[in-house]
């Protein structure tokens, strides 16, 4: 009987102590994990609505490609930096991470990993450069003309430079 009890208690004990680790890897862990992420299943709100006019009727993406390409389109300057924390929230943190350095979850399995946006060769990428990179990626780096609205794009590169000044 003696044996029993002592097991039995050696048993909670074993389980509480294995609880109290797991929660300490997950406090000091830097990165979070993957089952605790929002999921949006079909249907579901909160769903991302679409803008209205995301459909061109007029202009459309071939025509921003061709004045990149040229370099006769200019960033506008009427986005806020509010603006471009939100789109940023959305569109890149789970790979570039909450602070902009590489380090979001979703990334970490990717080879290339997402570059740090903070780092001097992000800061000397031009504006043009960085919308051609959003919207139509490289390597591991997803395409998102079709997924962000234009002043999306924009907005985050603002966002962007704000952070890189060191705010
Ligand atoms: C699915 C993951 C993923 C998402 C989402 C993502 N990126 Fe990236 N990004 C990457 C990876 C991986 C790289 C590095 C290598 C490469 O070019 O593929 C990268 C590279 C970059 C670079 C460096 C480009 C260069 O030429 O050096 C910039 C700038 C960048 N991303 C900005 C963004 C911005 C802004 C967003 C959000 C609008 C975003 N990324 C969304 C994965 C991602």
């Amino acid at each position: 009987m003696k044996q029993v009890i002592f097991l039995g208690v050696f048993a909670i004990a074993a389980v509480y102590g294995l609880y109290n680790i797991v929660n300490l890897y997950d406090d000091n862990m830097r990165w979070g994990r993957m089952q605790e992420t929002p999921a949006v299943r079909p249907h579901e709100e909160p769903l991302l609505l679409m803008e209205e006019g995301t459909v061109p009727f007029e202009g459309g993406e071939e025509q921003i490609r061709a004045a990149l390409a040229d370099n006769t389109i200019q960033a506008p300057s009427h986005h806020t930096i509010e603006e471009g924390r939100v789109a940023y929230q959305v569109f890149c943190s789970h790979c570039h991470g909450p602070n902009l350095d590489g380090q979001g979850t979703v990334g970490q399995s990717f080879t290339p990993l997402p570059t740090d946006l903070t780092s001097p060769q992000t800061q000397q990428l031009t504006d043009n450069r960085i919308f051609e990179h959003i919207s139509y990626g490289d390597k591991r780096a997803p395409a998102l003309a079709s997924t962000m609205s234009v002043d999306d794009r924009w907005a985050v590169i603002g966002f962007l430079r704000h952070k890189q000044a060191g705010n």
